[in-house]
């Protein structure tokens, strides 16, 4: 039986940096589910279809083959057999993705891929839905969340020392409205497997936050 490793959380939390981090230390795969969701959101955005449009997203999506692949224990997505790990970072194709994670048969599709990869590798997945439906039966299973202002900050810091501009109010906004659209939506809304373990990782390092993890992987 594969090992497995359920980190859940809101956006900026630090899931992907925490959850990489422990899947090196640990020699796990890292899987990082929203890169999926993004990269269905790429297309679309792409292909100018209308995100808003659940028929034409869903018929859209059978058109959108989204691979993970690892080159030197670091996941690449491809979508349509080209790399586009950088692209779908783009704050516009996370809106995206967020709106196109509502509909049923993007998520069959993706939990069902997540799902297979889970089966053949221990892996540190990463997502929304992951300790409550994609790996229900975890190891251990992380709910990973911080303050909307810490996540603002983080996510605001990145963006500066990238030299690229940003509000940090503006940005705050964002981030609650994502988390009102991930906890709301109906199929598999972001919520906290009552398995699950709380960290709050306002107040705490990354360090700290993957040594605690640690602790509770025993
Ligand atoms: O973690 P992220 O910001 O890369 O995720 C982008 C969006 O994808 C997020 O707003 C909701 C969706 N998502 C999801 O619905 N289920 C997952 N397991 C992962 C992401």
């Amino acid at each position: 039986m594969s090992k497995q490793i359920a980190i859940d959380g809101p956006a900026g939390a630090g899931k992907s940096t925490i959850a990489k981090k422990l899947a090196s230390d640990l020699s796990f795969v890292y899987v990082d589910t929203g890169a999926m969701y993004r990269s269905i959101g790429l297309y679309m955005l792409k292909n100018g279809i209308d995100i808003h449009d659940k028929d034409a997203v869903e018929s859209a999506s059978k058109n959108a083959d989204v691979e993970l692949k690892y080159i030197d224990g670091t996941q690449h997505v491809l979508l349509n057999r080209d790399d586009v790990s950088t692209e779908i970072r783009e704050e516009q194709v996370g809106k995206a993705a967020s709106t196109v994670s509502q509909y049923p048969e993007v998520r069959k599709n993706l939990t069902a891929l997540q799902k297979k990869l889970a089966e053949t590798e221990n892996v540190v997945m990463d997502g929304r839905d992951i300790g409550t439906c994609v790996l229900p039966n975890a190891d251990l299973k992380i709910y990973l969340t911080a303050s909307a202002e810490v996540r603002g900050k983080r996510r605001f810091d990145e963006l500066e020392a990238k030299g690229e501009k940003a509000d940090l109010p503006t940005i705050i906004e964002d981030i609650k409205k994502r988390d009102e659209a991930d906890m709301t939506r109906e199929i598999s809304p972001l919520k906290k497997a009552d398995d699950a373990v709380l960290v709050d990782s306002s107040d705490m390092t990354i360090d700290e936050v993957v040594s605690k993890i640690k602790s509770l992987y025993v």
